[in-house]
């Protein structure tokens, strides 16, 4: 269990004000012109050493991500900080955003001037309007206070820091699709490669990061790598936010060390599943971009990348969604499909057609009007669909739907011999 004194986002609950004073007693701005005077390789070294994984659901090294930016380069360079939190079932960058928005705009210069940015752009969702407000002012204040703007903490360094509202669609948080919204353009992924540190916005060297990730960049630096490190299970370190929602006594956001039992977590913090941990039927443990899992699975499994990859999950954004036995777990996957149907950009075919055959066979599938064949059919347009497009969604859409005919497809199968004998009762 992490103990208080680990707590990085230690105004999660907005007990306290978000505003500069109050930030300043809670440790935020603390000797950060000194941070800045380690340099730049040092401090991409040392968030390489605190094995920082990246917080918005890839789980790359944010260190490693610094790394590949260019180290001498004519021309604006850019840092965009991805707050467009739209993950089903995902509410932690909202209240680190909400609440705590000064140590985002001091990961934001740090990590800026680590990666040799010449500015920044918060590309926030536009849902988020108290958020973006709060920003706003917490922007406004660091630039009064001589923090950020030109020779941000009396560093030397000049750094100009932009709020960009998006508008409302879920393939933004997509970072190129992300960068093209930036650019006034649709929203629609790129290619990678080439990946952004090499052309993101306007064609320039770009690091994109999640809001979680640089917001826990100043602590870790100022209580050292080997702190953050020291956190956790070995490749799966420091602390993490979880959202737990779904039917649980006390749905909540918490922050938690990596690697914590399923179990535990739900318990402790959430007041248990509802009806009893013997109610449960299944969790999704990171988003809807992350194959459900049955009880048994989440008896044991620890909260982590690897720990959730290994027994075919994934940690994703660790929104951990919670349901009981009186969950219809076909219709809740197939409401999920209908989801990444309606968010698909449709620039490429098999996740255009793939989305929209798998919510098609999903919502007959709901109504036991199928034929035992298309669980298999649906298995293979998961598979068409998988590795085949230009961003992540399309795997997004194929994993839900994958787990369910995993570990529930007594389920599929018990509806349609219903209907079947509904049908011949008639
Ligand atoms: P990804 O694995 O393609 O990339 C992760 C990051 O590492 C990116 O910034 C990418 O540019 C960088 N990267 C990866 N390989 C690289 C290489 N060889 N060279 C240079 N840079 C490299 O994953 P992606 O598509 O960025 O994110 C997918 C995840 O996003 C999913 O796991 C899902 O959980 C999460 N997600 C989060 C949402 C949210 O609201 N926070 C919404 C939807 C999905
Ligand atoms: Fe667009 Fe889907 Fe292709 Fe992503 S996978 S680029 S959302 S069509």
């Amino acid at each position: 269990m992490l103990r208080d004194e680990d707590r990085i986002y230690t105004n999660l609950y907005g007990y306290e004000d978000f505003r500069l004073e109050a930030a300043r007693k809670r440790g935020d701005w603390d000797g950060t012109k000194d941070i800045l005077a380690r340099g730049r390789d040092t401090i991409i070294e040392q968030v390489k050493e605190s094995g920082m994984r990246g917080r918005g659901g890839a789980g790359f090294s944010t260190g490693l991500k610094w790394s590949f930016m260019p180290k001498k380069v004519d021309g604006p360079v850019y840092l965009v900080i991805n707050a467009d939190e739209g993950e089903p079932g995902t509410c932690k960058d909202r209240e680190i955003l909400r609440h705590d928005p000064h140590k985002l705009i001091e990961g934001c210069l740090i990590a800026g001037f680590a990666i040799g940015a010449t500015a920044c752009y918060i590309y926030i969702r536009g849902e988020f309007y108290n958020e973006a407000s709060n920003v706003q002012v917490a922007i406004d204040e660091a630039y009064a206070a001589g923090l950020i703007g030109k020779n941000a903490c009396g560093s030397g360094y000049d750094y100009d820091i932009y709020l960009h509202k998006g508008a409302g669609a879920y393939i933004c948080g997509e970072e190129t699709a992300l960068i093209e919204s930036i650019e006034g353009k649709k929203g629609q992924p790129r290619n990678k490669p080439p990946f952004p540190a090499n052309a993101g916005l306007y064609s320039r060297p770009t690091t994109v990061n999640n809001v979680e990730s640089i917001a826990g960049v100043p602590t870790i630096l100022r209580r050292g790598p080997a702190w953050f490190a020291g956190i956790g299970r070995p490749k799966n370190v420091g602390t993490k936010l979880f959202c737990i929602s779904g039917h649980v006594n006390k749905p909540c956001n918490v922050e938690e060390e990596m690697g914590i039992p399923l179990k535990e977590l739900i318990e402790r913090h959430a007041g248990g599943v509802r009806g009893g941990w013997d109610n449960l039927l299944a969790i999704i443990p990171g988003g809807s971009s992350v194959p459900v899992m049955p009880k048994s699975i989440c008896d044991t499994v620890l909260m982590d990348f690897d720990s959730l990859r290994e027994v075919g999950s994934g940690l994703g954004t660790a929104a951990v969604i919670v349901m009981d036995k009186s969950t219809d777990i076909v219709r809740a996957i197939a409401r999920l499909s209908k989801f990444y149907m309606h968010e698909s950009c449709g620039q490429c075919t098999p996740c255009r057609e793939g989305t929209g055959w798998l919510a098609r066979v999903m919502d007959r599938m709901v109504r036991g009007q199928a034929r035992l064949e298309e669980i298999d059919m649906l298995q293979d347009v998961t598979k068409q669909i998988e590795g085949r497009t230009i961003c992540a969604l399309g795997d997004a859409a194929a994993w839900p739907v994958q787990g369910l005919i995993r570990h529930f497809r007594p389920e599929m199968e018990r509806r349609i011999a219903d209907y079947r004998q509904s049908i011949a009762a008639e």
